[in-house]
């Protein structure tokens, strides 16, 4: 390993000369720094150490200036992690760089990050400077922190609306100080494919020592370019793009680096290099974030959004069934999601609805999935997707939306700042009688999971819980999605109340009578039992939070 202060000259070592693209990741910076993504320490460890698993090249900890909290999430960053290189963001100021240094003493390897203004815009209305000053104050910085680390990035924020000429300018003197990244940032997401092609030929051809420094793209995506814009970096000899899962960051969000990956990867030929990354980590990366983060990524996010490797139109269902290049252009285990899914709702077909039916362990012959499909797809118009038991329900001829035969009668839960929560519920079944039981539980839902469960005697082992708002203000609604496992198979619930408690509580219930509605004679053997077709558990569930509810 080399001593801080020997910087590297990388564009000697043969991930140039292979073609490889790094991976910088800065969820933990500039995608923590924008509001809604805030991460306390713990949770930065814990992704960092997925970020790790995942293989980025660098992982931007934080700005330790920023606040003491910082500094600290930083330093146990640098401390924990073994093979991939922690960086940690300072403005061109002494008290930055000297806090960035300590911050990243216990690093195998370090970099700091240095930035500073260029565009005229910013030179006159943010830093109040002349050209000369934004040059000689980049290198006074870049030459303190070349002794304090391994490395040194320098970016020129808002490149992409700075001067060409004393971009190249700048840079130049960053190489000549010792820096060995050069970061053009698109800080306001506002170039284009076009124009950042133009911007990387003309800095690879004016930058002095050009060929000794690795050039790396960092775009916001406030016009939903960064993504594109990235690539065409790539494109034009960009060999480090700065990313983060999910594509969090500052306002509309960084260059989603899953994207990034997967289209380096599944496009290979046309881009002609590669990463480092085991892109089977990156779904599990993008869960933990949420998970985090509380921030939820759209059904249609690519690569990582529920509806990514998902399919419910009959026609594409039938040419996924013969062929799964007819509508995949890449395996969802690939990215580290189990499988692709079949969603059975209004679109589907046949032949969709008789694989799924066949996996569960039914086998009807024509008439019978004539039957069948009929009052599948009057359940399906209403606007649902059918799920495993509701298919099951209707292969055996029941009506998956019969309710009971337990109701909800009466509900109360209380909790109390630091202490355990309790609850007690009232259940009314169909044969007349009624039953009360109360729990205590870790929160009070929870609590009247446990409750629900006395009461009914059906044990439930949660595998996904998720509580989303319908609407806005106070009086949004809950809506709360339950997965629980009992007798080795998979069941889902849900529920909608104004209290998310009871939204929580209706859902259970909804589990609890559709497992009292198939007594375990009637339940097909699951397909893990069997060992063919998906897991049933469902494989988004991978990283959520996972609660044992005994009785
Ligand atoms: O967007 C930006 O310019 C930045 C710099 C600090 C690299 O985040
Ligand atoms: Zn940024």
């Amino acid at each position: 390993m080399k001593n801080p202060g020997q910087h590297d000259t990388p564009a000697s070592d043969d991930d140039v000369v292979a073609g490889r693209v790094r991976i910088f990741d800065t969820s933990l910076r500039d995608g923590e720094q924008a509001p809604g993504f805030s991460m306390d320490r713990r949770a930065k460890l814990r992704m960092a150490r997925q970020l790790e698993a995942l293989g980025v090249d660098v992982l931007e900890a934080g700005f330790p200036q920023a606040s003491p909290d910082d500094f600290a999430a930083v330093a146990e960053i640098a401390g924990a992690l073994k093979n991939t290189t922690v960086c940690a963001l300072a403005r061109c100021q002494d008290g930055d760089i000297d806090s960035a240094a300590r911050a990243l003493a216990a690093a195998r390897h370090s970099r700091i990050h240095l930035f500073l203004s260029t565009s005229p815009l910013h030179r006159e209305h943010k830093l109040g400077m002349s050209r000369a000053q934004v040059l000689d104050t980049a290198v006074r910085a870049i030459e303190r922190a070349r002794g304090l680390c391994h490395e040194v990035e320098f970016s020129a924020e808002d490149a992409l609306r700075t001067e060409p000429e004393f971009l190249a300018e700048v840079f130049s003197a960053a190489v000549a100080a010792g820096a060995s990244t050069l970061n053009a940032p698109d800080t306001v997401g506002y170039t284009t494919p076009t124009e950042i092609v133009e911007l990387f030929e003309y800095l690879r051809r004016h930058v002095v020592g050009a060929e000794r420094v690795i050039f790396s793209s960092h775009c916001h995506d406030d016009l939903g370019m960064a993504v594109a814009n990235s690539l065409a970096a790539v494109g034009a000899g960009a060999r480090q793009v700065e990313c983060t899962i999910n594509g969090i960051g500052e306002r509309a969000g960084n260059a989603a680096l899953e994207e990034v990956v997967m289209a380096l990867k599944v496009r290979a030929p046309h881009f002609g290099v590669d990463t480092r990354i085991d892109t089977r980590q990156l779904y599990p990366a993008s869960r933990l974030l949420t998970e985090l983060t509380g921030q939820a990524v759209p059904r249609n996010k690519a690569i990582v959004g529920a509806n990514a490797f998902a399919h419910e139109s009959g026609i594409h269902q039938h040419g996924m069934l013969k062929h799964r290049g007819t509508y995949e252009i890449m395996r969802p285990q690939d990215v580290g999601i189990a499988e692709t899914r079949l969603v059975m709702g209004k679109h589907s077909g046949r032949a969709a609805l008789r694989q799924r039916l066949q996996a569960l362990g039914h086998a009807p012959d024509d008439a019978a999935l004539d039957e069948i499909f009929a009052r599948f797809k009057t359940l399906a118009d209403h606007g649902r997707e059918l799920h495993d038991e509701d298919l099951e329900a209707l292969a055996l001829g029941r009506d998956p939306h019969a309710g009971g035969p337990w109701r909800l009668v009466q509900l109360h839960a209380s909790s109390h700042l630091g202490g355990s929560a309790s609850a007690s519920v009232k259940l009314a079944h169909d044969d007349g009688h009624e039953v009360g039981e109360a729990a205590i539980g870790d929160g009070p839902v929870d609590a009247v999971l446990r409750a629900i469960e006395r009461a009914t005697g059906t044990p439930l082992a949660l595998t996904r819980f998720q509580i989303d708002a319908m609407g806005e203000g106070a009086d949004a609604q809950g809506h709360a999605q339950l997965s629980a496992r009992h007798a080795a198979r998979d069941w889902r619930g849900h529920g909608t109340s104004t209290d998310i408690v009871e939204a929580a509580a209706l859902a259970a219930l909804v589990i609890v009578n559709r497992i009292a509605q198939h007594p375990p004679h009637e339940q097909a053997p699951s397909i893990e039992e069997r060992g063919q077709g998906r897991p049933l558990a469902d494989p988004r569930a991978q990283g959520r939070p996972h609660k044992e509810i005994t009785a």
